[in-house]
């Protein structure tokens, strides 16, 4: 058998409108929305580092200039926390540029997650590669990347991280139907963009994490448009399904949809009670607004 390639690159679709949050994305990016003090689109590219990837590929649209920024030196902001004596939010704003080897190309037109992947082929070459939404930040002990990355390792195949969602959700996601399973690791049959919940193949949602073989770009390619007129992920990774192995992980970890107004809430209040600078308060303050709230005065 010959070696197998090892997962480098990390694409980072972030071409989306981000319509769900309006008017806040109307001039910013909605990867750059922070949960606490930290843009959304850094915990996944912090996760990417933390299972090995070296290179994270973003693909921008228009308007999304402070990604790039938030990615680079900062020279003035430096200069001034250096003459300040702000050590300790120099280092931080040194190590947000330090952080990764990042590349960037563009999605000039919002044509969809497949066509946003598609957009970064050219960067990605002829090699396996991960995909994050960094609307799904998923906490856990080992990053999910690294979980799908080692079923990548074992098997070769295609990998995408599942969850399993209240079957009347079932309708916001895709999801995949199952030929055989051993635990949480699942061989896929088929996958099904947003089903009604009557017509659902599995509670086995499609969350925002995947392995790619190359093989999908020119299944990509020939990939009509279809939900919402866009270029759909889930249609090139059914077609690859047919020929290819397809494996769905079910990855140990809390995931927030932070891309939705009541998830990007759950994330905040969650990560901010886990602090160990701001929990404690937090927690307190959160305490006396829960009472309130049990005795009706909110
Ligand atoms: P979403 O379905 O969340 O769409 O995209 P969106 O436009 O970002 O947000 P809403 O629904 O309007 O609020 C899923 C992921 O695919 C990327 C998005 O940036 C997000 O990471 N995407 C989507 C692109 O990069 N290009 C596209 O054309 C569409």
């Amino acid at each position: 058998m010959s070696e197998r390639k090892r997962v480098r690159k990390g694409v980072f679709p972030a071409a989306g409108l981000g319509t769900r949050f309006l008017p806040a994305t109307k001039a910013m990016p909605k990867e750059m929305l922070p949960i606490v003090d930290k843009p959304v689109i850094q915990y996944a590219v912090e996760e990417a580092i933390a299972s090995g990837i070296d290179d994270i590929l973003i693909v921008t649209g228009r308007g999304k200039h402070a990604i790039e920024d938030h990615f680079d030196h900062s020279f003035e902001l430096e200069t001034i926390l250096g003459e300040r004596g702000q050590e300790r939010l120099l280092e931080m704003v040194r190590q947000v540029a330090g952080l990764a080897r990042v590349a960037y190309t563009r999605q000039k037109k919002a044509l969809g997650l497949g066509h946003a992947v598609l957009c970064a082929r050219d960067l990605v070459g002829d090699e396996p590669f991960a995909v994050f939404l960094a609307d799904d930040l998923i906490v856990g002990e080992v990053p999910a990347i690294q979980q799908l990355i080692d079923v990548y390792n074992e098997t070769g195949a295609t990998v995408v991280a599942v969850q399993r969602v209240p079957r009347d959700q079932v309708s916001a996601y895709g999801v995949v139907a199952v030929k055989s399973s051993d635990g949480r690791v699942h061989e896929v049959e088929d996958l099904v963009e947003k089903p009604k919940p009557e017509k659902a193949p599995s509670d086995l949602a499609v969350i925002g994490r995947y392995v790619l073989v190359p093989e999908i770009f020119p299944i990509l390619e020939e990939t009509a448009p279809g939900a919402k007129g866009e270029i759909q992920l889930t249609d090139a990774l059914r077609q690859l399904a047919r020929n290819d192995r397809v494996i769905a992980v079910e990855f140990e970890g809390t995931r927030f949809d932070t891309g939705n107004k009541l998830g990007f809430l759950e994330a905040t209040v969650e990560l901010a009670l886990a602090r160990e600078d701001l929990g404690p308060d937090f927690a307190a303050w959160l305490r006396e607004r829960c009472s309130a709230i049990a005795g009706g005065r909110n």
